[in-house]
């Protein structure tokens, strides 16, 4: 298997792997049956092998149980990981119950994932949100001091407005903003990514596959269990009018010899230098199929296509994903 290029994050920031891997669905985020759990590490083996290092992680991904995998995986092997760790969401039985990134609480949180990854310091640390309970100053500041304890790195940030960016950039130099961006969700290029790319800040790009919509396999009306049923995105006439789009991007991969996946994450990753696409891979099948996805490249037209398709506000109806 080849290796991947690498990204800097952040201005003189560490470079690392341009293709991250997703470990969040490795555990049972929503509830519902855990997955396999040795063919999860099994995959961060041959991600890390392949030089993609960067291991993205929540400290509420199955409360717990994605750190400590993550842990396993990383047990012989520190020096050839970079780890991404967000906190602040509070998890119950497979429900979001409450944020919490009080000081206290944060300085409390960040023990509990050193403990369960096995390492003394992480190399990403991330509110997963700025919900206004806590002024984004006390937030970042007691990132900040953690930087100063040697328990983190790097500052990164995730979900939040060009405002709030702006202000934790002029707290703490930040690393990283991880947020959902893909051909069907581009409602950031309006003022966040602007914002992004003027403090020069990584772009950790999550969702490239729209819960699964540009992955062309998605067929209506969805079976009756599948989660995405809750959003709007994939109701009704909503789901028959996106799956229309879907079509174009099964179209063009079909012609280039690609996957429409492979297409959605080659997109990503051409929207310049800052941007990594952050994908989740459960299994190992899934790695030699995205890594070359980041060879692509598309012809002025093939972009053109792509971008008026899937112009913002082209896909109809929301996710989880409400800004
Ligand atoms: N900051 C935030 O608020 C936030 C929110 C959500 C996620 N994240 C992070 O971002 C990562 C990615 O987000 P995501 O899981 O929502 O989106 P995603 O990367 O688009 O993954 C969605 C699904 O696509 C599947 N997939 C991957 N490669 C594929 C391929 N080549 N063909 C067909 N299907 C493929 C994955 O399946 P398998 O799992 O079966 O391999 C996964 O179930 C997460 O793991 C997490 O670390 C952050």
């Amino acid at each position: 298997m080849k290796n991947i290029k690498q990204i800097q994050l952040g201005q003189n920031g560490p470079l690392v792997s341009k293709l991250g891997l997703g470990c969040m669905r490795m555990s049972s985020i929503w509830g519902g049956p855990m997955p396999d759990e040795t063919e999860s590490i099994a995959t961060i083996h041959e991600a890390l092998d392949s030089r993609i290092n960067f291991l993205n992680t929540g400290d509420f991904y199955g409360a717990g149980h994605n750190e400590m995998l993550i842990g396993k995986a990383i047990k012989s092997r520190r020096d050839d990981a970079f780890i991404s760790v967000k906190f602040g969401a509070i998890f119950h039985n497979g429900h979001p119950i409450g944020m919490d990134f009080r000081p206290v609480a944060i300085k409390n949180f960040i023990n509990y994932s050193l403990t369960r990854l096995g390492i003394e310091t992480i190399d990403l640390y991330q509110p997963c949100r700025m919900d206004g309970s806590v002024p984004v100053e006390d937030i970042i500041g007691t990132v900040a001091d953690l930087v100063k304890e040697g328990k983190v790195r790097h500052i990164g940030v995730s979900e939040i407005t060009a405002n709030q960016l702006r202000e934790a950039n002029s707290i703490y130099p930040i690393s990283a903003l991880e947020i959902g961006y893909s051909l069907a969700e581009r409602q950031i290029e309006i003022d966040l990514l602007p914002a992004a790319k003027e403090l020069n800040i990584a772009i950790v790009a999550f969702a490239n596959t729209a819960e699964g919509l540009l992955t062309g396999e998605m067929k209506t009306p969805l079976s009756e269990n599948a989660y995405q049923n809750h959003f709007s995105r994939f109701q009704g006439e909503n789901l028959v009018r996106n799956l229309e789009k879907v079509e174009v991007l099964k179209q063009l991969a079909s012609d280039k010899g690609y996957t429409p996946t492979q297409l959605a994450i080659a997109w990503v990753k051409e929207q310049g230098d800052l941007f990594m696409p952050l994908v989740s891979m459960s299994r190992r099948s899934r790695l030699p199929e995205n890594i070359t996805a980041m060879d692509i490249v598309f012809t002025p037209e093939e972009m053109n296509t792509l971008n008026t398709t899937f112009a913002v506000g082209a896909i109809v109806g929301g996710t989880y994903l409400q800004r």
